[in-house]
């Protein structure tokens, strides 16, 4: 049982609208001139340096910014190869399809297991050397028995929010088989994956071919809970549809991507806000040339949003909630504050967890801290690496 007190934090953001003595403007529980004790990974003392107890150890991080760790709640970070040229064609005005999916699956069925885990690790790293302490990882580039089930023990070695999404698209195998593939997908593929993961998803989007329309969706997400996962759904990315409408229906956690939204849609996220997030990746906007959402709206009708970075080969290969974080601000019209709480509190919603997020005594001790004096600066020196997660042992 060793404790430390870390000092020198020149702004605290907790998130903790409950923290005494905090300027709670914009919900963020800030507090000037901080410290914090941890112990054995949790949380154990928060308040102003001046008050600080004593503790084992002292760590002075020299008068930066300290944050909740960034919650990364939608990423596909298990596959080999890259989409760079694809990249480019889009830049040229191309749009996205999800036709080069398959060309992620085969490079990761390609790949060795240890190839396959180095490549995961690496990202997991790099996403930790820019302040992401959490991550959910989704398979999808297998799209086999096999395949899935490895790229979900693959994930399981880096996070234990994992996610199934064999139903990702209907592989070249099976595209003229598609209701032989949903079968797969919600009979041996989830009875072999389902002790892997603690989630499922499906790409709802009617608006293109191989994706999966609202019906194949529901028999999809209502196999996976009948198996014991909780649900998530990539919806409403391409084109208005049905994803969030089910999404909603079905109580799940979270509904990602958003970008084409009704008004009914939104109403029925603001009235499920208690329990469907609304993900917003603007990282997907950016590299696919989309519209970037209003979240700005969003957050007005009462819905419940997170911001992840949906690192992906195909539409963000980007592992930078800061990237994210900074878009969010320019384009969709999130103050600093609201996107910051996104990336962490609200990420960590979508995700139903609730011991990380926020900087309280019993949370976990998820610490990024930023060489600058203020989280403002996330998005004011947009591009820049001022965010890390914070390492204590
Ligand atoms: O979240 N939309 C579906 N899936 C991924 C992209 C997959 C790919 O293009 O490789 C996404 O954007
Ligand atoms: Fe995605």
């Amino acid at each position: 049982m060793s404790s430390t007190l870390v000092t020198g934090i020149s702004e605290l953001v907790t998130n903790d609208e409950l923290l005494e003595g905090a300027d709670h403007s914009e919900h963020l529980g800030r507090l000037s001139d901080a410290a914090v004790i941890v112990q054995d990974g949790f949380i154990a003392w928060v308040g102003l340096g001046a008050h600080a107890p004593q503790a084992d150890e002292r760590r002075d991080i020299g008068g930066r910014a300290v944050i909740p760790g960034f919650v990364d709640s939608h990423s596909h970070l298990v596959f080999a190869g890259d989409r760079a040229s694809e990249f480019v064609a889009r830049m040229t005005g191309i749009p996205y399809d999800g036709g080069g999916i398959a060309s992620s699956v085969n490079a990761t069925r390609a790949a060795s297991d240890d190839q396959l885990s180095a490549l995961v690790g690496a990202r997991v790293a790099e996403m930790r050397a820019q302040g992401t302490t959490t991550v959910e990882i989704k398979g999808g580039y297998g799209l086999s028995v096999k395949d899935e089930v490895r790229s979900l023990r693959i994930a399981s070695e880096f996070t234990s929010e994992t996610t199934f999404l064999g139903a990702h698209v209907v592989p070249p195998e099976f595209a003229h088989r598609r209701s032989e593939y949903v079968e797969l997908v919600t009979g041996e593929m989830l009875t072999a994956c389902a002790p892997h993961a603690r989630w499922i998803d499906v790409f709802c989007e009617p608006h293109i071919p191989n994706a999966f329309t609202e019906e194949e969706a529901r028999v999809v997400l209502s196999a996976g809970r009948d198996a014991g996962l909780a649900l998530r759904v990539h919806g409403n990315q391409l084109g208005h549809g049905p994803g969030v409408r089910l999404a909603v229906e079905l109580g799940a956690a979270s509904v990602d991507h958003c970008t084409f939204l009704s008004e009914s849609d939104i109403e029925a996220l603001a009235a499920a806000s208690g329990t469907t997030v609304a993900t917003l990746l603007p990282a997907v906007e950016f590299s696919t040339r989309s519209p970037y959402p209003n979240a700005r709206r969003l957050l007005g009708a009462g819905v419940s949003i997170a911001l992840a970075s949906d690192c992906n080969p195909g539409t963000s290969y980007s592992s930078s909630i800061p990237f994210a974080i900074a878009l969010a601000v320019r384009e969709m019209g999130l103050t600093p504050a609201e996107a910051l709480r996104a990336a962490t509190l609200g990420s960590a919603k979508s995700l139903r967890r609730n011991d990380i997020g926020v900087i309280r005594p019993g949370y976990r001790a998820d610490l990024t801290v930023l060489d600058a004096p203020s989280y403002l600066h996330l998005s004011y020196r947009a591009g820049v690496p001022i965010a890390r997660a914070l390492n204590l042992s």
